[in-house]
């Protein structure tokens, strides 16, 4: 188990800390404190590169080379970022062109971070460079163990930039894809509003204009922009694999808010990091919700410095973020708490961002794990060295564990950027939020849940969610059909199938390709605002526990052979199938042509588990949460309480608690924001 810090050591020399005569001196107590707390590993220098290049041409690895030489007295290892996220001020100065340019045709300046054009070929150049000189001044330091790629791609809404260079690559792109003139506009449908094209260099990028661009371009844009991003990731990857092929490759990424395609992004890495801002939500399912779709990522060819199996949160905030409004500290016990539930979910690194809060820079008030003192008496580093000492002796049970999920929640990038278009059938629809019902359902019961694309092999689960694949591939459809006709049971809900890839509406109804899967045909669809509903009336097998209304979309429903579960109490489409169930195969197509509350799901997901043998991990109170790891022979259990008062647990059997040694019987009372750590041989709940 790697656990370890965010440090700067740049920023803690003379005259920010250490003397005339020792101005590096501050680093070796930094070194002392984090052995008190258990550290073994940090990651630095993600935006050192104008430490390293001051003027160009001239550089100096020497300083970075002391630091991690003394992480090796101290047995800490060492994991170095490339440092292309901040390129140093004078190459701005020297090539402008690489500054990257915004949808209005403005430029973006230098002077902070995240300033360049990722499709100049002279940054590629620069940024080639920098990696080379890096990894052959420290790629062969013993302490080293794996590098980070940059950092925060994307972040500072960076994804897109408009500039020449872009046009080029992006005609290239779209040529590639296209191959000739004709194509394009058929698939595109140029013929909507004259936009017709006779040659690749007059198709737009998508800039600022009167009203919204063609959804097939800007789709394509998208895309064009992942595949940009990614390309620049793989770039650095690939040389780092020339000059240092035992050391494995990562990247911060975060949940799912930057917009390029995280899983094509986690076939480039070796392993995937994520950065988790753990410290600002409040509702444990939705951290839990993001954790899964984190390590979902990437689910096979993991290689980590330790060959282990999971992910690493390489930045967990250690307090305060400096980026609210109000940016309250964390209360104790929660970065523990929620270092716990990283770890419970398949983290095998922990490190916190920053080491100490730094005196210089725009992120001087982010709470660190060292305040500005440096001194070692806080709240916060007292509490990270108990984490310490605790992953300690964790670590040699986890190692190997996994988690194992039979349920998957299918997600599409391509769906969701479309989703997020505007002229959306209805703008309140908010896909993140749909996800989340069924994910919460899930969760709250204790059953373990991958997330996946839909062309991954899903036939490893029981139970496969789709909710809203708007844009849905017919590559896509095809695998979903696949699934069920091999005896899987798939859920997909309004809002699925209504464009192809090329964002083309089908004209053989809705959900495209998919109608004799679920025996159905979607007429029409009535979005609802706000406040309005229908209900439904439940038939059949499906047991409701409540009146479960009909919220934000009903779909009408014609049935054509399918079972019908639910239909709507009211409107004109009163008595039409709102919930139907299909047999295809050897499968269930089960459809949701409506969103409800909460307690749908949770009843959904009680007739589910039922039919698809799904078990819950352990039965405990709704408020504690539970997860799993698990290799051969070993189940570790994680029980989190969430809450600020304690639950009380009852205990069957006696059982033991890897964190505190002790064995329980009876009733126990997991303290406010209190954490157990169980094994299966002898615990029983
Ligand atoms: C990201 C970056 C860090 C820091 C934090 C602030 O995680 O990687 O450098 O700026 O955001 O939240």
């Amino acid at each position: 188990m790697y656990f370890g810090v965010d440090y700067h050591p740049e920023h803690w020399v003379y005259p920010y800390d250490g003397t005339p005569e020792a101005p590096e001196s501050r680093w070796e107590r930094d070194v002392e404190l984090m052995v008190q707390a258990g550290v073994n590993v940090v990651r630095m220098g993600e935006f050192a590169w104008g430490c390293y290049e001051p003027e160009e041409g001239k550089y100096d690895f020497g300083w970075m080379r002391r630091v991690m030489d003394l992480f090796t007295k101290a047995e800490i290892k060492v994991v170095l970022g490339t440092p292309t996220a901040a390129p140093p001020l004078w190459l701005a100065k020297k090539h402008p062109e690489i500054l990257p340019i915004d949808a209005r045709g403005l430029k973006r300046h230098e002077g902070t971070r995240r300033a360049y054009c990722m499709n100049s070929n002279v940054y590629w150049d620069y940024c080639q460079r920098i990696v080379r000189e890096l990894a052959g001044a420290l790629g062969n330091h013993p302490q080293l163990i794996a590098w980070q790629i940059d950092n925060g791609l994307g972040g500072h809404d960076t994804e897109a930039s408009f500039n020449e260079e872009t046009r080029r690559d992006w005609h290239a792109w779209l040529k590639a894809k296209y191959d000739t003139i004709d194509r394009l506009n058929e698939l595109m449908g140029t013929r909507f509003w004259s936009q017709g094209v006779t040659d690749w260099d007059q198709v737009p990028m998508p800039m600022a204009a009167p009203t919204v661009h063609n959804p097939a371009l800007l789709i394509d844009w998208m895309r064009f922009c992942s595949d940009t991003i990614v390309a620049f990731a793989r770039m650095q990857r690939d040389l780092l694999r020339e000059l240092t092929p035992n050391l494995p490759v990562t990247q911060n990424l975060r949940a799912l808010t930057r917009l390029f395609d995280h899983f094509d992004m986690a076939e480039v890495m070796d392993f995937v990091s994520v950065d988790s801002n753990a410290t600002i939500k409040t509702k444990s399912a939705e951290l839990a919700c993001e954790i899964d779709m984190m390590r979902s990522l990437k689910k096979t060819n993991i290689r980590m410095p330790d060959g282990d199996c999971g992910f690493w949160v390489i930045e967990q905030k250690a307090g305060n973020v400096n980026w609210q409004e109000v940016n309250s500290l964390l209360r104790p016990q929660v970065v523990r708490l929620f270092t716990y539930q990283l770890v419970s979910r398949g983290a095998c690194g922990v490190l916190y961002f920053l080491w100490r809060q730094p005196r210089i820079g725009s992120e001087k008030f982010y709470g660190g794990v060292l305040t500005h003192t440096g001194r070692g008496d806080n709240r916060v580093y007292q509490e990270i060295k108990e984490i310490g000492q605790e992953l300690k002796q964790l670590g040699r049970v986890l190692k190997g564990t996994r988690i194992a999920a039979e349920s998957c929640i299918l997600t599409s990038h391509d769906n969701d950027w479309n989703l997020k278009f505007v002229n959306q059938p209805n703008k309140y629809f908010n896909q993140r939020e749909h996800v989340q019902l069924f994910y919460n359902a899930l969760h709250d019961r204790n059953i373990p849940v991958d997330f996946a694309r839909p062309t991954e092999d899903l036939s490893k689960y029981k139970l496969v969610i789709a909710p809203s694949l708007q844009l849905l591939a017919g590559g896509e459809a095809d695998l979903l059909k696949l699934y069920v006709q091999n005896g899987g049971t798939l859920v997909a809900t309004f809002n699925t199938g209504l464009v192809d890839e090329h964002h083309i509406a089908p004209d053989t109804g809705f959900p495209h390709d998919l109608t004799d899967l679920f025996g159905l045909e979607v007429l029409e669809f009535d979005p609802l605002p706000p406040g309005e509903e229908n209900h439904l009336t439940i038939k059949g097998a499906f047991a409701a526990t409540h009146l479960h209304p009909a919220k934000l979309w009903c779909d009408a429903i014609e049935p054509k052979g399918c079972q019908v579960l639910a239909s709507y109490a009211k409107d004109f489409y009163a008595g039409r199938p709102a919930m139907t169930m299909n047999s295809f195969g050897q499968g269930r197509a089960i459809y949701i042509g409506t969103m409800s509350h909460q307690f749908f799901y949770y009843d959904l997901i009680v007739w589910l588990r039922q039919m698809c043998n799904l078990f819950p991990l352990l039965k405990v109170p709704d408020t504690v949460e539970v997860s799993m790891r698990e290799k051969e022979n070993t189940r570790i259990y994680f029980l989190l309480n969430h809450q600020n008062s304690p639950v009380r647990i009852s205990f069957f059997k006696p059982m033991h608690d890897f964190l505190t040694g002790k064995t329980f019987t009876g009733n126990y009372d997991l303290p406010p924001h209190g954490v157990l750590v169980l094994d299966e041989q002898t615990a029983q709940v």
